[in-house]
């Protein structure tokens, strides 16, 4: 065959080739589109993707808090976990998802992931029992704190908070740095079930923890966050180092 009738049959040739495909050529088989990452709504999948990795699978708890904690779930309400969700927690690992704060997720997508954390909710799991507000209605006092620390937490995080023998530090400076005080305060209020960290009720058997004592045991561990996070020397004239020069 010369050139020109190679040319004339390929036409005839691509049509015998097709007649096996069920589209038409280089059109995407059905299921196999790529969905932009901005139209994924499914729950599962935005939390698989965009929390698991700090809050565990399921809201289990990982390095972060576990989101499916029945009292954590009792006193934070949408506004909270939408709010957390869509601008983070500045000066923590907690990041902002929100398109609209420089994140990646839509309003839409945000709200899947408020409805998805909502439906792991056991609201029967408190019984009567009414736990303190999300968030502190007054100021704390660090004095009567460190009193409410002696009462109720000692006996697992040592005498002053630098770790005992059933819990670790809480006090150590680059632990408070990267928490904030909502932070203290929800774990005080929700344990941490997943490590072994008892809730408001759990602490001192038959003694719940007070609306005040709470926000007063925040204080205390909150005036001992180190004011320079991550430089251990705070006075740099004592630092060895650089001889004093700065
Ligand atoms: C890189 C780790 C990381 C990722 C990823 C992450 N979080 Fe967080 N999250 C944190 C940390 C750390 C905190 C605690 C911040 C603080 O100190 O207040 C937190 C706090 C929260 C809180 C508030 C807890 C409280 O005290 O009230 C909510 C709600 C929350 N995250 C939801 C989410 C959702 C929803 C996602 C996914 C879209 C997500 N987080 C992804 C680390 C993470
Ligand atoms: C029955 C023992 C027990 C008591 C009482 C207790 N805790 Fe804990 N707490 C734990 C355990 C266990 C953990 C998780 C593991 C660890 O940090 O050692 C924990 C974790 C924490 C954490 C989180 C630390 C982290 O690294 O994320 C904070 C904050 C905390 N407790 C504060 C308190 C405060 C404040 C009190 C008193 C109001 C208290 N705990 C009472 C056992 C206890």
């Amino acid at each position: 065959m010369n050139r020109r009738a190679i040319l004339a049959a390929l036409p005839a040739f691509a049509l015998l080739v097709c007649a096996a495909c069920t589209s038409s050529p280089g059109a995407p088989r059905a299921g196999s589109e790529v969905v932009p990452p901005s139209a994924v709504v499914e729950f599962s999948v935005l939390y698989g993707q965009n929390c698991a990795g700090c809050h565990g699978a399921n809201g289990e708890g990982g390095a972060a808090i576990a989101l499916a904690n029945p009292v954590f779930l009792a006193i934070a309400d949408d506004t909270v976990i939408r709010r957390t969700a869509a601008t983070g927690v500045p000066g923590t690992s907690m990041p902002a998802f929100a398109q609209s704060a420089g994140g990646m997720l839509t309003e839409k997508q945000i709200e899947s992931l408020v409805r998805g954390i909502r439906s792991w909710a056991k609201p029967d799991a408190l019984g009567i029992q009414i736990p303190p507000s999300y968030l502190a209605q007054g100021p704390g006092d660090p004095q009567r704190g460190a009193d409410a620390y002696r009462t109720y937490c000692s006996s697992c995080h040592g005498p002053n908070g630098g770790g005992g023998s059933k819990a670790s530090s809480i006090v150590d400076g680059s632990f408070l740095a990267l928490v904030s005080d909502q932070l203290l305060r929800t774990i005080v209020i929700a344990g941490r079930p997943e490590l072994g960290a008892p809730d408001w009720r759990g602490n001192v058997e038959g003694r719940p923890m007070s609306a005040q004592e709470i926000s007063d045991v925040v204080a205390w561990l909150s005036s001992q966050r180190p004011t320079l996070p991550g430089r251990p020397y705070p006075i740099a004239s004592t630092n060895p180092v650089n001889g004093g020069s700065r």
